[in-house]
């Protein structure tokens, strides 16, 4: 579609409350592109880019990926849709090489890089080549860099850190504002680019990315690499580019869903997804279409510092949810339900976070009720609810923090939170537990539709509930108290609470005295997981050492048991424990279990500091930036 320049400079200048700037291509015909959101409280302070000037639609990446120099170098071409009076356009980097910034014909364009922000990076300023004539707004850059050797988004591994142990391998992790260490972009989750990429890589590794696969065997690209081709044709928030490159071999799970793991891992990995494909169906029964294709996930090696990370078409896990028994694949669940929530509609900016992580995690839990039963689902829900617990504990039910729109300083340094995560989700079950279940289930597969690859708002989110499901019914108005439950601290008196008898074996347990009359081996994970995190947090070493014996807890094959249980035992000085937590962090680098458990040691002071600075000496390197980060931050004391 051709539009004026004037139309414009009119919606430029006339955005108010609610409306969204479509700047609108005009040269790709079949590509999608996405509203802005022009609100003010869309504006996203962790980008440089001023996308109502100019905004990236789309990226094509021409990276070759170096082992040796552990470098990305190459170009990154992109798309732009400029306002007519436009002469520049703003971009994110950190850590980036620029080479050269070219237009189209290879005409040098003028750049700067702007002075280094710890947190943001550095804003990348381009003059705007001269459009086409008759072509109002469409521009297009090329921009030659290579990434820095220490990256944030991007972890290098030596053989040595993965199970074949003959291979180098590489990972990404885009979210929060990571992405601009290895993408010259617009890295702001309100501005979504499609993107595609042409990745080099040495033979025999195989290079995978969160989109549709164009050359699934790779052409040959001489100097004994391999070429793989890419596309993503809806447009995504820029943090969902992610890439694995590695000894990695695939596995079909059913007709849309795969797993990529090593070749060691593969036989573990697919017995422990063996639900996915119904997973998928089970979601899509729910809250409508998956829309993406196919859903494949890769397991990655233990330094994955997450649990799960949604990148679109290819979630990216944690090998520690293997337990064996399929207990810990509520996290499946959890990032597969982002491609609702979080891929689909998108948080504009990080303070509105609990949008994809709140509603993921209720969308979790009623995929885990359909697939599981409403046992395994309301354990779990009760779980969370301790979360959230803990979270008001810890800063106090009245803190601003325990807000559910929030403010975040580095989006990427705070742990997963029980406020976005528990508390949202509890919000939506107080709504569904006030309505119906029928009638919201509708108004959410209705609100995905509406807003499908579309930014949000909190007041978005608030404005299309009142529209489509309040419908002005003032008493039911009264009896939401929607805008406490986004706005406020605390928990608003609504609100839906866990069934109480979601752990009545577990408390029936604790009631009695004797270890051995309890049926821990029979329990599910959230049962094991409930005892160890109720009982008192202090214990003397005999009841530890019993409660290890007994139950095996050192022992466990279970990553959240063993963590829940290494947990109690540090804060315990409990010696014996201090091998397998030694073990447990030098063979995996997740920041949920590896920075509470630093924190625990270093809060044990002279017992515990010297045992964390030994480990951390041993294990710093073989983190992934998150992690190494986060634990950096707790060996200095500011944690
Ligand atoms: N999107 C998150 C991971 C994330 C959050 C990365 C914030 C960077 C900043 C992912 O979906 C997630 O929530 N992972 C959780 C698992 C989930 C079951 C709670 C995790 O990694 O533990
Ligand atoms: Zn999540």
């Amino acid at each position: 579609m051709r539009l004026p320049a004037l139309f414009f400079a009119l919606i430029l200048g006339a955005c108010s409350v609610g409306e969204t700037n479509n700047l609108t291509g005009t040269d790709e015909g079949a590509r999608e592109i996405a509203p802005i959101l022009t609100t003010a409280d869309a504006r996203d302070t962790l980008t440089f880019a001023r996308p109502e000037i100019a905004r990236v639609t789309h990226v094509a990446l021409d990276l070759d990926a170096d082992f040796a120099s552990r470098r990305f170098a190459g170009t990154a071409t992109l798309d732009i849709q400029a306002a007519p009076n436009a002469t520049e356009i703003i971009l994110d980097t950190n850590g980036l090489e620029i080479e050269t910034v070219t237009d189209a014909g290879g005409q040098a364009l003028r750049h700067a890089l702007g002075p280094v922000d710890e947190l943001r990076g550095r804003a990348l300023t381009v003059q705007l080549p001269s459009a086409p004539a008759g072509e109002a707004a469409a521009r297009r850059i090329a921009i030659r860099y290579k990434s820095a050797t220490n990256a944030e988004a991007l972890q290098w591994l030596t053989p040595a850190q993965t199970a074949g142990g003959n291979h180098p391998y590489l990972f990404s992790q885009g979210q929060a504002i990571l992405n601009r260490s290895w993408i010259p972009t617009q890295d702001s989750p309100g501005i979504r680019q499609t993107w595609e990429a042409r990745i080099t890589a040495p033979e025999p590794l195989k290079v995978v990315m969160s989109g549709e696969r164009l050359t699934p065997e790779g052409e040959p690209a001489g100097e004994g690499k391999r070429a793989y081709r890419f596309r993503m044709t809806h447009p995504v928030a820029p943090y969902l580019v992610a890439i694995a490159i590695g000894d990695i071999a695939f596995r079909e799970l059913g007709p849309r869903t795969g797993v990529w793991t090593e070749p060691a891992m593969l036989d573990r990995a697919a017995a422990e997804l063996a639900d996915t494909e119904r997973m998928m169906e089970t979601a899509e029964r729910l809250f409508g279409p998956y829309r993406w294709g196919r859903y494949d996930v890769i397991v990655l090696p233990p330094s994955f510092p997450y649990g799960g990370m949604e990148n679109p078409t290819l979630t990216f896990l944690t090998p520690t949810f293997i337990a064996g028994d399929k207990s810990l694949v509520g996290l499946v669940a959890h990032e597969l339900a982002h491609s609702w929530s979080g891929n689909l509609v998108t948080n504009a900016t990080w303070p509105d976070g609990w949008l994809n992580e709140g509603v993921t995690s209720y969308f979790e839990n009623r995929i885990m009720e359909a697939l599981y039963g409403p046992g395994r689902a309301g354990q779990e829900a009760a779980l969370s609810w301790a979360d959230m617990e803990s979270a008001f504990a810890e800063v106090g039910r009245d803190s601003p923090a325990t807000r559910l729109r929030g403010e975040v300083g580095d989006p990427d340094a705070a742990a997963p939170s029980g406020i976005a995560y528990d508390k949202g989700a509890v919000f939506l079950r107080t709504i569904e537990r006030i309505v119906g279940r029928e009638r919201f289930d509708r108004w959410l597969r209705s609100y995905f539709d509406r807003h499908a690859f579309q930014p949000m708002t909190s007041s978005l989110f608030l404005a299309d509930l009142r529209a489509n499901l309040v419908q002005g019914d003032s008493a039911l108005e009264r009896r939401l108290q929607l805008d406490r439950w986004v706005f406020q601290p605390g928990l608003p008196d609504n609100v839906a609470r866990p069934d109480p008898a979601a752990f009545a074996a577990v408390d029936r347990a604790r009631a009695g005295t004797a270890l051995a009359s309890i049926p821990y081996a029979r329990w599910t994970t959230a049962e094991k997981l409930r005892f160890i995190n109720s009982l008192p947090r202090e214990l003397p070493a005999a009841r530890l050492a019993a409660l290890d014996t007994t139950f095996g807890l050192t022992q466990s094959g279970n990553s959240e048991v063993l963590f829940a249980w290494l947990q109690l035992a540090l804060a315990n000085r409990y010696q014996p424990a201090v091998p397998a937590a030694e073990r447990f962090l030098t063979a995996m680098g997740r920041r949920k279990f590896v920075a509470p458990l630093f924190e625990t040691l270093v809060g044990e002071g002279d017992w515990g500091r010297p045992i964390a600075e030994r480990i951390h000496a041993r294990t710093r390197g073989s983190y992934h930036p998150v992690t190494q980060s986060a634990v950096d931050r707790i060996m200095r004391g500011e944690a």
